[in-house]
């Protein structure tokens, strides 16, 4: 045998002993899922009523991924699915990006501590970004006595063996790790949506944006087999997904790391492939790592939708230094050429954060010119906040709190103009809309989704949901439309 084909050889042989590792792993879990169900069948006896769970997601898309993971191993393990904290295993799973995620969490675990002294039976559970904080985990130990189950972001998979040991030692259960061991997808998950799914294709973020305490939460960057990926979206179509979102903080630099790397354009371009998906969207995309090749996808596919997240953070080239962004307002700008370029009408959102350290009234009007030149559809804006063990956190010159109000609503009132003006060239067209629901205020109406991702009202009937039909935009609101049917897809 040549080395090269002993090279592939054991490759071959090393990847399979990943997916058989994998494959240990999800059968214990699911071991423990069958224990903890015989224990809490058992509960249900004695009650005389079926065991509740509640989970409460704060955060990202990818803490919305996690929760489905959650709570398909929690139905598995005999719980019933109830909205309310009125439960008997109640489940954060939490978020830091700012402060007042924090904060929130903190209020609502004061009002679970309250239901617990009724119920000294039900289980409290913290997971997420937070606990990966050493600080959090000690304030949780010392001052919140009633919470039974702290566990991490690299870990979530084992839910099931963690609540069999709270289940059987009656003790508290502490189990936070510092990376990622293994991924283990091959387990139980509740979608939110049959028609539609988020698809983790990486895990982690090396960007190190000063701000930013993500990279501290969820480890380095690591990137999913592409074969798994691919699978994985097979049988999410074969079971009536239409739509995927593949997530991941930075999906643009997809596939850095792996045996054999694969871009994020080549990835995109075999999912485009598969049967049964009509919808591609991804979430993140950092601008630093937008490549012409996927740029050259994007105008190719039939699937990927007119529309692109892409953060700029700020206007202005001084505090995107400081910020570690590794791009400039020139390179943004270039961008943004590029993509209407290559698919004309386009939807582009962003991020920005107001009151960076240093930030200047010269560099705030640096943003608010690119988001006039951007013509951004909408944008997501944040004062910052400092996140303790960031690069950040010991910067000067944070503006005044009114400066920064001010700032904020005048950044508000030009990206509101831009996406007004941005909806009204929608006005009169046909497009395509995912059925998502019958609407929340009026059953008589359908909302749904088009490919720009902005919300249209319909009269319908609720067999239509899952399913992509041609919509008449006749009213923009601003932020979403109304129209109506003009035929069935
Ligand atoms: N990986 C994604 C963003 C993840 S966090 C990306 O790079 O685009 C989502 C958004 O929260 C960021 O884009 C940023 O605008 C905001 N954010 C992150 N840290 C923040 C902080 N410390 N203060 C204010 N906003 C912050
Ligand atoms: Fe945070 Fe930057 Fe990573 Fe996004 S790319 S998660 S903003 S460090
Ligand atoms: Fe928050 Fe963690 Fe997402 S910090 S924004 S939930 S990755």
């Amino acid at each position: 045998m040549s080395g090269l084909q002993a090279g592939k050889a054991d490759n071959e042989k090393s990847k399979n002993e990943e997916l058989l590792i994998e494959k240990d792993e999800a059968e214990r879990q699911k071991e423990y899922m069958r224990l903890v169900s015989e224990i809490i069948s058992g509960r249900a006896g004695e009650t005389g009523r079926p065991l509740r769970a509640c989970v409460i997601t704060f955060g990202c898309q990818m803490n919305e991924r996690d929760s489905e993971k959650l709570k398909g191993i929690i139905m598995e393990c005999g719980y019933e699915l109830t909205d309310t904290e009125e439960a008997d295993l109640v489940l954060f799973n939490t978020c830091t990006v700012r402060e007042n995620a924090n904060l929130r969490l903190y209020g609502r675990l004061g009002h679970v501590g309250s239901a617990k002294s009724k119920n000294p039976d039900m289980i409290v559970g913290i997971c997420g970004c937070m606990t990966q904080e050493p600080d959090v985990v000690k304030k949780l130990e010392k001052s919140y006595g009633f919470v039974d189950l702290i566990f991490g972001t690299f870990n979530v998979y084992k839910l099931a063996e963690l609540l069999y040991a709270r289940l059987t030692s009656g003790s508290r259960i502490i189990d936070i790790w510092e990376e990622s061991k293994e991924f283990v997808e091959l387990l139980p998950s509740k979608r939110k949506y049959s028609f539609k799914s988020g698809v983790n294709i990486m895990y982690g973020c090396d960007n190190f944006c000063t701000y930013c305490i993500v990279p501290y939460v969820r480890g380095r960057e690591k990137s999913r087999n592409p074969e798994e990926i691919i699978t994985e979206i097979k049988t999410l179509a074969d079971n009536g997904v239409v739509e995927v979102m593949l997530l991941g903080q930075n999906v643009n630099s997809y596939g850095k790391g792996l045996k054999e790397p694969v871009s994020f354009a080549g990835l995109l371009k075999r999912i485009e492939e598969i049967e049964g998906i009509e919808r591609i969207r991804f979430m993140t995309s950092h601008p630093m790592d937008l490549s012409d090749e996927l740029i050259d996808v994007l105008a190719l596919s039939q699937k990927i939708c007119d529309h692109i997240h892409l953060p700029l953070q700020s206007g202005s080239n001084s505090i995107l230094k400081k910020m570690n962004r590794r791009y400039t307002r020139e390179d943004y700008l270039l961008l943004v050429e590029k993509l209407k370029k290559a698919k004309p009408g386009i939807s582009i959102t962003t991020d920005i954060i107001v009151g960076f350290p240093g930030e200047t009234e010269a560099d705030f009007n640096d943003t608010v010119d690119m988001v006039k030149q951007c013509g951004f559809d909408s944008a997501f804006t944040f004062i910052y906040s400092k996140r303790t063990g960031t690069p950040a956190a010991s910067m000067d010159g944070i503006p005044d709190e009114d400066t920064i109000k001010n700032r904020f609503d005048r950044l508000l009132a030009v990206v509101k103009e831009s996406g007004t003006d941005r909806s009204h060239e929608l006005q009169g067209k046909t497009l395509p809309v995912l059925v998502e629901g019958v609407n929340d205020h009026d059953e008589t109406l359908l909302t749904g989704r088009l490919t720009n991702n902005m919300l249209v009202h319909f009269p319908g009937s609720a067999e239509l949901i899952g399913t992509i039909v041609d919509v008449e935009i006749t009213e923009s609101k601003g932020f979403y439309f109304f129209g109506f049917m003009t035929k069935k897809d």
